[in-house]
């Protein structure tokens, strides 16, 4: 029997090698697919062939998926939880030397530089002055959310020397020890927001989600406070972030989303959604939700959905 996988992003040759030739075939225009398999490309308008028994998402979140649609027509949906983890911790602590050492800002103030290197030198003195920043360890960083990548965060920015709050209602503190012996657990995310210097968000973009981060909890963060996104945009109020920055309450957003809300803030640092954009995470994710599929398609086993 040959099983037809439609892919509709392209997806890292590693994960494609696991469909055996000779009992797959894998192409971006195939009739009567047996899956989908799919990075970022939004589903929900889409309308799927009959003949589909299963999507696979290359990828940790699921929100360009209509799950529920979907799961009521008994197709499953899987992901790979954890496989572009590290990729998205390294880009979360680079975000908070970003924004403690005013890097972005830094860099366009040199880039808008002119003259001899006499002036330059004069401009650089200038520089030392305006852009001072802080140094991580003793800070205290808020980590919302201990999956996989939070837990990975909270351990790494523990390893700098920060003193680490997480908060995820999902877990028990003597859960949250075992993952990461330098969390101390937070009692609410009100508790959290009120103690921290740096909050990042790790959680899925649900209802009970959205706007998470908002002008009251931005108001119970300490002054010159940064959030720190690389989850889904809507888990912020990006009107209250730009009210709190321009009041001078948070000193910097940085995130994985550049809306248009935010992007052109002098004080928020936006990315492309390049969190889980390592040759390593694309190779990750394509390979665990391949080998997903592949145990779903051939033996009816059902994990990671
Ligand atoms: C994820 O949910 O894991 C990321 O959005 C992955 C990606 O960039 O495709």
């Amino acid at each position: 029997m040959t099983f037809r996988v439609l892919t509709l992003n392209n997806i890292s040759v590693r994960g494609l090698d696991r469909f055996p030739r000779d009992r797959y075939e894998v192409a971006s225009e195939i009739g009567h697919p047996d899956a989908v398999l799919v990075r970022s490309a939004d589903m929900h308008e889409m309308s799927l062939p009959e003949s589909v028994k299963a999507i696979a998402r290359a990828g940790a979140g699921t929100n360009n998926i209509p799950v529920g649609k979907f799961s009521k027509l008994g197709v499953p949906v899987f992901n790979a939880p954890g496989a572009n983890a590290n990729a998205v911790k390294e880009l979360v602590i680079a975000g908070l030397f970003l924004a403690a050492r005013n890097i972005c800002p830094a860099w366009e103030y040199v880039r808008g530089l002119k003259g001899n290197d006499d002036q330059l030198d004069e401009a650089v003195e200038k520089g030392k002055k305006k852009f001072v920043g802080y140094e991580l360890p003793g800070r205290t960083l808020g980590v919302i959310g201990l999956g996989a990548i939070g837990v990975e965060v909270a351990n790494t920015a523990h390893a700098l020397g920060m003193h680490v709050l997480g908060f995820d209602p999902q877990i028990t503190v003597q859960r949250a020890w075992q993952l990461s012996s330098g969390v101390e657990q937070a009692l609410s995310l009100d508790d959290l927001f009120s103690r921290c210097d740096m909050v990042t968000v790790h959680v899925p973009l649900i209802d009970a989600t959205k706007h998470l981060v908002n002008a009251n909890r931005l108001r119970l963060l300490k002054d010159r406070g940064v959030i720190l996104n690389f989850a889904r945009a809507g888990i912020v109020d990006e009107a209250a972030i730009i009210e709190s920055l321009d009041a001078g309450k948070l000193s910097a957003y940085v995130c994985d989303f550049p809306t248009a809300r935010v992007k052109d803030h002098p004080r928020v640092v936006a990315l492309p959604h390049l969190g889980a954009s390592t040759g390593e995470a694309e190779e990750n994710c394509a390979v665990m939700v391949a080998d997903t599929l592949r145990d779903f398609l051939e033996n009816g086993n059902v994990r990671n959905s």
